[in-house]
């Protein structure tokens, strides 16, 4: 007994030092927890958010996605003025926003800031009249900036002594220069300051495309969050039919290539898969097998930095800019929580939705087949109305409505969740 008992413990203490996050760490499963309206919540949203803390810790949730924390000039939090003030917002106030990220941590889920930096709202107007004076939110002079500050070839703001874009242009606020060296400190304390007083673990990074990746990297050399994912959104191409074209190779060739010049810890939305997904579940499921037999994602070629999602606050929710059809969300949950890639769940399904449960059953059989970011996918069948694949030789998945099967699914399989149109076996 003694004698067993020990070697389990040396047992445990050498797999500790060999295999550390293997053992300790659950794969990373990421919801994002609120959406456009939520920052019209009346009792506030981090509050409210209180309540479903326990739900998403029995969903094996391990990282929430919490909404842009400063005071803004949109009340959603994306048009960010004042970083330190964080009493503004309309999701609640900094004592409130603490009360919840201690509440998820003692759950054992990290909470993900959304830093938005490519751009910044000025407190004030100069002597010109333009709205370029920056107020950080303290009494001293941390992030209190001036014209200079504006990336030169934003004419609209700058005074001509900043540095060029390093990326794209935001056009509604001024782009900060992240090439001046007090912007890249003062940044990066700010975040560490997010980390250290209000208990963030992690970042996700909004509109990376407007400025260079090694700035990402910068960020994240500075930081060193234990998660961070980025917003690198990109159009899929599309054919004369004004549907997207099967190969979109070069769309997630981008997105791999955004993550490696990013320094390669970071991880990327997986805009691909998602695109892709939705035309698929449309009697297209042909599309979720690439000419090399694996997933046309993203996560068929980098699945260790691909976050996988159906829809956010921009392409779902209220704004629909690019919505997965509504009728066929579960489909895709059976796909994402099946698949490798980092999934995210998005809270309007979980919770308004009425998903939960089934969303719950998927990420359960996920957990306990320890399916992960890199796990193996063996694709089956890739039919217009039938798409079957086995993931880590554990479990099956079926999406699409296709009924007779044949004898695709070995005996030695049960079903072990379905629901319309998509089932998982397990052995
Ligand atoms: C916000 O309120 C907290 C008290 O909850 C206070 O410590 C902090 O200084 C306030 N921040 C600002 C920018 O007013």
């Amino acid at each position: 007994m003694t004698t067993n008992f020990l070697s389990f413990v040396s047992f445990v203490s050498l797999a500790l030092l060999i295999f550390p996050t293997a053992l300790l760490a659950a794969p990373t499963l990421l919801i994002q927890g609120f959406n456009w309206e939520s920052s019209n919540k009346q009792e506030g949203w981090y509050n409210s958010l209180l309540n479903s803390i326990p739900d998403l810790a029995s969903a094996g949730i391990t990282h929430v996605w919490l909404p842009p924390p400063s005071q803004s000039v949109s009340s959603q939090g994306y048009m960010p003025g004042r970083l330190y003030d964080l009493n503004a917002s309309k999701y609640g106030n900094q004592a409130e926003l603490k009360t919840l990220v201690k509440a998820f941590r003692d759950k054992g889920i990290k909470c993900v800031a959304d830093i938005v930096i490519n751009h910044r709202c000025a407190e004030k107007q100069d002597s010109r009249g333009i709205w370029c004076i920056f107020e950080g939110g303290t009494s001293d002079d941390r992030l209190d900036w001036g014209p200079s500050f504006i990336c030169k070839d934003d004419t609209q703001y700058s005074d001509g002594t900043g540095n060029p874009d390093t990326g794209g242009d935001f056009e509604p606020a001024p782009d900060i220069d992240h090439l001046n060296p007090r912007v890249q400190r003062e940044l990066s304390d700010w975040m560490n300051w997010l980390k250290s007083e209000i208990g963030f673990d992690g970042w996700r990074f909004d509109f990376v495309k407007g400025y260079a990746p090694s700035i990402t990297k910068n960020y994240m050399q500075n930081t060193s969050p234990d998660f961070a994912v980025g917003e690198y959104w990109n159009s899929l191409s599309y054919g004369q039919d004004g549907k997207p074209n099967y190969n979109q190779d070069q769309h997630r060739n981008d997105l791999v290539q955004w993550v490696q010049a990013a320094g390669g810890a970071v991880t990327a939305f997986d805009f691909t898969t998602k695109g892709i997904l939705q035309a698929a579940v449309q009697g297209e499921l042909w599309r979720m097998k690439d000419s090399n037999g694996k997933p046309p994602g993203m996560i068929g070629v980098l699945p260790q930095n691909a976050v996988t999602f159906i829809d956010n606050h921009d392409t779902g929710s209220t704004q629909k800019i690019w919505p997965f059809p509504s009728d066929k969300v579960m489909q895709g949950y059976a796909y994402i929580l099946t698949h490798p890639g980092i999934p995210s769940v998005f809270y309007d399904h979980f919770f308004d939705w009425g998903l939960k449960d089934q969303i719950a059953r998927l990420t359960a059989i996920r957990t306990r087949n320890s399916i992960g970011a890199t796990s193996k996918v063996q694709i089956m069948a890739s039919d217009p109305d039938l798409y079957v694949a086995m993931v880590d030789d554990k479990i099956i998945v079926k999406i699409g409505p296709k009924l007779d099967l044949g004898n695709l699914i070995p005996p030695n399989f049960h079903v072990s969740t379905s629901g319309n149109d998509y089932a998982v076996w397990e052995k």
